[in-house]
């Protein structure tokens, strides 16, 4: 009886996560996979703050409260904790030994890869995850202008900055897409506002929880998403690098917005290098045709990485 219920149930999820991903379903791999995901309570991932206390410390403090602690293979700051509830509230948190972020947003980070010396520009920055991974990344020096136009946000990255010691980040409030051309950056990253697909999940009462789009999103998403990733490309010093990523799978947000930069600047994408499953761009979705240069990019699907979706193109001058 327990499991015709509990296969009931799985059925019940399986076809609301198929009616939610119907349009989807042509290009997600293994989507029976995809669903199960989007049901498993994932670990939490817990970004170790290099710049107050090492990985292996935290760890060993987590484990001494019998926290399960795993590291993931990304990277050596970034640590697994799979019987944790509630991540903010631990006395590490509270330190500013860690801040707690999904695997796949530090990843964008880590391809963003920023330099000690370098000057780096994060367009969309709030509430300020991918600065501060940025800012430790690069030992506080070089520069960073983290920029949003929400005032609210903003002063949740301003607090997360002074709690985690970050001093190399200067704040700007500009919409994206006006920000000053003066200054070239070595780095730019355009963390864009999108539809958020990617945090969809299921809880265990088959109620279906997505991380609500912050007020003064923009609805016209693709207008801005390329407006955002236009002015990112402009604002690329000589042998300068951007990256796009959003946390959504909807290819009208993802690779529709960097075909466009395609065929307005002369940019051109690069392969990523990071251990972990991914999916190619697309070439194609409805009647759109995509370069063939778009399979540089990743999608992130949440049964491939344990977290939630991403979607990153990696872009050269
Ligand atoms: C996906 S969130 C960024 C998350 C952030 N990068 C992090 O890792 O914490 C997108 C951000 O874009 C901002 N945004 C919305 N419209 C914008 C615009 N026109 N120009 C720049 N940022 C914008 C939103 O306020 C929001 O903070």
């Amino acid at each position: 009886m327990g499991s015709l219920m509990l296969g009931t149930e799985v059925m019940s999820l399986m076809s609301t996560c198929a009616a939610v991903f119907a349009p989807y379903m042509a290009f997600i791999p293994d989507f029976a996979a995809f669903c199960a995901a989007l049901q498993t309570p994932q670990p939490y991932c817990l970004r170790v703050n290099t710049l107050r206390t090492r990985p292996e410390t935290v760890r060993e403090l987590l484990m001494r409260q019998g926290y399960s602690v795993t590291a993931s293979p990304i990277a050596d700051e970034l640590l697994l904790v799979h019987n944790l509830t509630h991540p903010g509230r631990l006395r590490e948190a509270l330190l500013g030994y860690y801040h707690p972020q999904a695997l796949t947003s530090a990843m964008v980070s880590r391809i963003v890869a920023p330099q000690p010396d370098e000057l780096v520009c994060d367009l969309c920055a709030a509430p300020g995850s991918k600065t501060s991974h940025m800012a430790q990344l690069m030992h506080n020096q070089g520069v960073i202008v983290a920029n949003d136009p929400a005032h609210a946000r903003l002063a949740m990255l301003e607090y997360n900055l002074k709690h985690l010691g970050i001093s190399n980040v200067v704040t700007s409030r500009y919409r994206g897409q006006n920000f000053p051309l003066r200054c070239k950056f070595a780095r730019v990253l355009v963390d864009a506002p999108c539809s958020g697909e990617g945090n969809y999940h299921w809880d265990k009462q088959g109620r279906m929880q997505h991380v609500r789009r912050g007020i003064g999103t923009p609805t016209d998403l693709p207008r801005v998403q390329k407006q955002l990733l236009l002015r990112g490309f402009d604002l690329l010093a000589p042998g300068g690098s951007l990256i796009y990523a959003t946390c959504t799978y909807n290819p009208a947000e993802n690779e529709a917005v960097v075909q466009e930069l395609l065929e307005q600047r002369p940019a051109t994408l690069q392969p990523i290098t990071l251990p972990t499953l991914h999916s190619p761009g697309l070439l194609q979705w409805k009647e759109d045709i995509y370069d063939a240069r778009m399979q540089h990019c990743w999608r992130l699907y949440p049964h491939q990485t344990g977290s939630v979706g991403f979607f990153v193109a990696s872009i050269r001058a």
